[in-house]
């Protein structure tokens, strides 16, 4: 049931320190802060190269994933939503390994591909929410991503559990492929176990930020998300939400391709929602927003503590964020973004737990 909560996916949404916190301690050892070995099938110290396939939230979180197996374990990652990898006829070395992430593990788009990289003798891994799916049972090594069920249909803390689940295998592939050494490890470790606190924190902080913010955003036509590495991803996956529930047009958009098109759109009308945490990318993700803010543009900035510092420009709002190692920032920035999604389509009076349109599970083509 919702419980205190008016719709499933505000309950999901704050279940997610709890969710993260168990969904990691199937992957990390606290005590010791180091990633635990899950699975005998992959051998991610060997394999040459990863393919990554999934639909809608569950791609988008395989999109970050991208960015941390090619740094952390300098693996290179061939990633495309799965309605076009299955028809790519992607060239694939039966030696790599593939990752299909799914909350419900019935993806019809998703299976095809896993069984076109099964056909091409690929070890199969699985990031799922339900361990008794298809997409689970044909696959070499499940990794279960322990959300719990997720009954709106706009992925909230399955997301989260498949990033926190994405972050624990890429350092584990770091380390088994040398490319991280025990030393290094550890930080990144301690910093996913403080992320169910942290998380926590922010929750019950930035509720009544988010509701006024949600209210002019209701009034909107469009919004562009913004966002460089990670907080790429991050910002399409903001936009996604936004347009699920609310039904307000949105387009997440790598900040260095604003001057590429998007920002001919920039004036007043228009809300740019900017994701920069203060991380190599600030700097330049901040003379995006200088350009933005040239044009009439309205700012939203969500940075954290030594964002909000560092920059000087005039932003409608910014969210501040505490200030966290750059391997969990993805998850704790995505929280102002489900918020923002959540009580924009709360204000429209929507149907936040069943959009139109949508289905939870999408097993046909
Ligand atoms: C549908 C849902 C999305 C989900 C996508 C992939 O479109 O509405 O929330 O991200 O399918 O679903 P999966 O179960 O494979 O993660």
């Amino acid at each position: 049931d919702k419980g205190n909560h008016r719709h499933f996916m505000e309950k999901e949404i704050y279940e997610q320190p709890e969710v993260i916190a168990h969904a990691l301690g199937h992957y990390v050892n606290f005590i010791e802060n180091r990633v635990v070995p899950i699975s005998d099938a992959i051998d991610f110290g060997k394999v040459p190269s990863l393919a990554i396939s999934a639909c809608g939230t569950a791609y988008l979180a395989g999109l970050i994933g991208k960015y941390w197996f090619e740094r952390y374990a300098r693996l290179p990652v061939e990633i495309d939503v799965a309605s076009e990898f299955r028809y790519r006829e992607i060239p694939l070395s039966p030696q790599s390994a593939a990752l299909f992430i799914s909350q419900s593990g019935e993806t019809a788009d998703t299976l095809a591909s896993l069984r076109y990289c099964k056909e091409h003798g690929l070890k199969i891994g699985a990031v799922v929410n339900a361990r008794e799916s298809t997409i689970a049972r044909e696959s070499d090594a499940v990794f279960p991503i322990l959300a719990g069920p997720e009954i709106g249909v706009a992925s909230t803390k399955a997301f989260t559990c498949q990033l926190a689940v994405l972050a624990a295998l890429a350092v584990g592939a770091g380390k088994a492929r040398g490319t991280i050494s025990g030393e290094e490890e550890q930080p990144l470790v301690k910093s996913l176990a403080e992320m169910p606190r942290i998380m926590g924190q922010v929750l019950n902080s930035i509720q009544p930020k988010i509701e006024s913010l949600s209210r002019e955003l209701s009034k909107c036509h469009d919004v562009l998300y913004l966002g460089r590495g990670t907080s790429f991803p991050l910002a399409m996956e903001g936009a996604l939400k936004l347009k699920e529930i609310s039904y307000i047009h949105a387009e997440g958009y790598a900040a260095g391709e604003l001057k590429h098109g998007p920002i001919a759109l920039i004036d007043e009308n228009m809300p740019v929602i900017v994701i920069a945490p203060h991380d190599r990318f600030f700097d330049k993700t901040v003379s995006n927003m200088q350009e933005v803010a040239a044009r009439g543009g309205r700012i939203i900035l969500i940075t954290d503590e030594k964002g909000a510092a560092a920059s000087k420009l005039d932003t409608m709002h910014t969210i501040v964020l505490p200030a966290v190692d750059e391997i969990i920032a993805p998850m704790i920035f995505s929280l102002p973004l489900q918020l923002l999604a959540y009580h924009t389509a709360v204000f429209m009076g929507t149907d936040v737990d069943q959009p139109r349109n949508l289905a939870k599970s999408v097993t046909v083509e």
